[in-house]
């Protein structure tokens, strides 16, 4: 089913929305453009565990936080299936969780505010339909209060405007694939600093990998790529001298982006201010 999936979507050039099909709308943002596998699913030796698809328990340890990813599948003991679509669309948009627990630090919240309704609907509606795992996760451990929010209720969000390459490319790079947080250094809060350095680079990612250094992804970092470079780094992890790129680059769930997509993504990179 899900090689049928990806064989049909390398036919298209556009991707699945709401309207076309609910569950293949929300498969593709959640395993494609969304990579949330690359956080939810745990890695062992031989890479994702398949037989925890999405049912977290990845550890990650930095000063003052130990944070474990949850399980979000529909498991109703350990995953989120005893959550209301309500529920979950206002866990991975707002950031608050059925019983009023505030989420930490890494869930890029702060994006994923402005996933369209439409989209959020999807991703619940193929969240669903991915096989229940029973694996109880740890509670994260953060040394300083979160936020009581990440900002007000929201209302509406509407849907992006698909036919515009830049502003689709823009809500691609940002709210559903969360390119600009790896892809953004840190701000004076610690946080990636959206505001003066969208896309510059220099985030670093100390792993079992030595450490990897998000690079600058504006026409400033771009001006050596082509078009066809950039394509092909995003979607096989290969640089154009051949050398392979460290983890975690999401790009084997790239891989399967649509045409389209990728050049709206592209699109948008070139029009940002060159850091
Ligand atoms: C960069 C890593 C990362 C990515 C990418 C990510 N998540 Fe998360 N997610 C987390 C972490 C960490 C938490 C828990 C934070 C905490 O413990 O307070 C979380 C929590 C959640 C929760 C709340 C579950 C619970 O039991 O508390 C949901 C729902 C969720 N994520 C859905 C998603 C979806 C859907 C995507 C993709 C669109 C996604 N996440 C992408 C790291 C990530
Ligand atoms: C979880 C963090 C993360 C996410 C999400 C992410 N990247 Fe990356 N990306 C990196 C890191 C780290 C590297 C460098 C890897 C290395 O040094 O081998 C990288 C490398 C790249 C490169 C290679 C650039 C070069 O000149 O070497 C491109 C292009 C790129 N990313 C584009 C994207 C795009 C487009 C998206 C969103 C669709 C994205 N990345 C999402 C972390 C991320």
């Amino acid at each position: 089913m899900k090689n049928l999936f990806f064989w049909l979507l390398a036919l298209s050039a556009t991707s699945p929305t709401l309207a076309d099909d609910p569950i293949e709308c929300g498969r593709y943002i959640v395993e494609v453009i969304g990579a949330c596998g690359n956080c939810h699913t745990p890695v062992g030796p031989e890479g994702p565990d398949t037989s925890k698809h999405l049912a977290g328990g990845m550890t990650f340890e930095f000063p003052g936080m130990a944070i474990t990813v949850p399980n979000i599948t529909p498991d109703k003991e350990t995953g989120i299936g005893a959550w209301s679509d309500a529920e979950i669309i206002r866990a991975f948009r707002e950031g608050v969780r059925p019983d009023g627990r505030v989420l930490g630090p890494l869930m890029p919240i702060a994006l994923y505010r402005e996933i369209s309704d439409g989209d959020a609907a999807a991703i619940v509606a193929y969240l669903r339909t991915v096989p229940p795992v029973n694996n109880a996760t740890e509670v994260s451990r953060y040394d300083f209060p979160l936020p009581d929010n990440w900002g007000p209720p929201l209302g509406v969000v509407p849907e992006p405007d698909r036919d515009d390459p830049v502003a689709y490319g823009e809500y691609l790079a940002g709210p559903l694939g969360h390119c600009v947080e790896c892809h953004s250094p840190p701000g004076e809060n610690g946080l990636p600093d959206h505001h003066n350095q969208l896309a510059a680079g220099g985030l670093t990612f100390p792993g079992p990998w030595g450490t990897s250094v998000s690079p600058n992804l504006t026409p400033t970092g771009l001006a050596q790529r082509s078009d066809d470079d950039i394509r092909q780094m995003i979607t096989t992890g290969t640089r154009p001298d051949g050398s392979p790129m460290l983890p975690p680059m999401p790009f084997y769930a790239y891989a399967n982006l649509v045409p389209e997509d990728l050049d709206a993504i592209i699109a948008y990179l070139r029009s940002l201010p060159p850091k």
